[in-house]
């Protein structure tokens, strides 16, 4: 008779962690649970060399008179610094996620590849204020190009992963660039564990175009499912 009652109980107990876990939203930036502690952000960067207010200089003209990269205007040796808004979509006045600053050299003889070297410093939600550090070369004629992430401070402190870089739009010389970037972290689990500051902030965490992978929530999700099972086999 006890048996009956405590099991019953238990189907009960199950029910109700089901529920709660079925209702509450997922942290806003969760889409996809690969379980290796990868996070994935999204940006756009805005690299703007017209008009008064340039994000992009020139600050060093190479020797060469001829022009390697016409569409960028530039010669080999020419290095320019940036300070290149990062935005959440391709429009130029969506969400601010934070800055990419740091230098573009043009670095090959023979076409319009820059060795690029630069922080992305993020400025959104719990990311304000980390920065990960970018090291890669930037091969213009290619579609899809692959840096390095070397490096990162705050919450993203000894991150190590790639950024695939993809330019959207080109107007004369300013270029929207779409930034994808994976890293993992010393610390994977404590990043995957818990959207930073918990619940305050999921909205901006969101707009920092952070996408985690590995996710809790799929994980507390799988568990209620098995544990719904186990409670309806147990005769509830
Ligand atoms: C980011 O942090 C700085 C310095 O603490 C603060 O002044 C700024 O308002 C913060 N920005 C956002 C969007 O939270
Ligand atoms: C890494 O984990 C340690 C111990 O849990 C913690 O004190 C530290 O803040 C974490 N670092 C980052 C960058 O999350």
């Amino acid at each position: 008779m006890a048996a009956a009652v405590k099991q019953k109980q238990a189907a009960s107990v199950a029910l109700v962690f089901l529920l709660a876990v079925l209702v509450a939203p997922p942290p806003a930036a969760v889409v996809a649970a690969d379980g290796d502690g990868t996070t994935h952000l999204s940006f756009f960067m805005h690299d703007i060399v017209s008009g008064s207010d340039p994000t992009r200089v020139q600050v060093i003209k190479g020797p060469g008179s001829a022009v390697t990269a016409p569409a960028l205007g530039m010669s080999f040796g020419d290095t320019a610094v940036m300070d290149d808004a990062l935005t959440e979509t391709s429009s130029p006045g969506s969400a601010a996620l934070g800055r990419m600053q740091g230098i573009y050299m043009l670095s090959s003889q023979s076409g319009a590849a820059l060795m690029v070297c630069a922080n992305l410093v993020l400025t959104s939600g719990d990311h304000n204020g980390s920065t990960i550090a970018v090291l890669g070369r930037d091969d213009t004629a290619a579609d899809v190009r692959e840096l390095a992430v070397v490096g990162g401070t705050g919450k993203y402190r000894m991150a190590n992963g790639y950024v695939l870089w993809k330019t959207t739009s080109m107007k004369g010389a300013d270029a929207t660039t779409q930034l994808d970037v994976y890293l993992t972290t010393g610390n994977a689990t404590t990043i995957d564990a818990g959207g930073g500051g918990g619940s305050s902030g999921s909205k901006s965490s969101s707009g920092a175009g952070a996408r985690r992978a590995g996710g809790g929530w799929v994980r507390a999700c799988a568990v209620a499912v098995v544990v719904a099972v186990v409670g309806s086999s147990w005769g509830w």
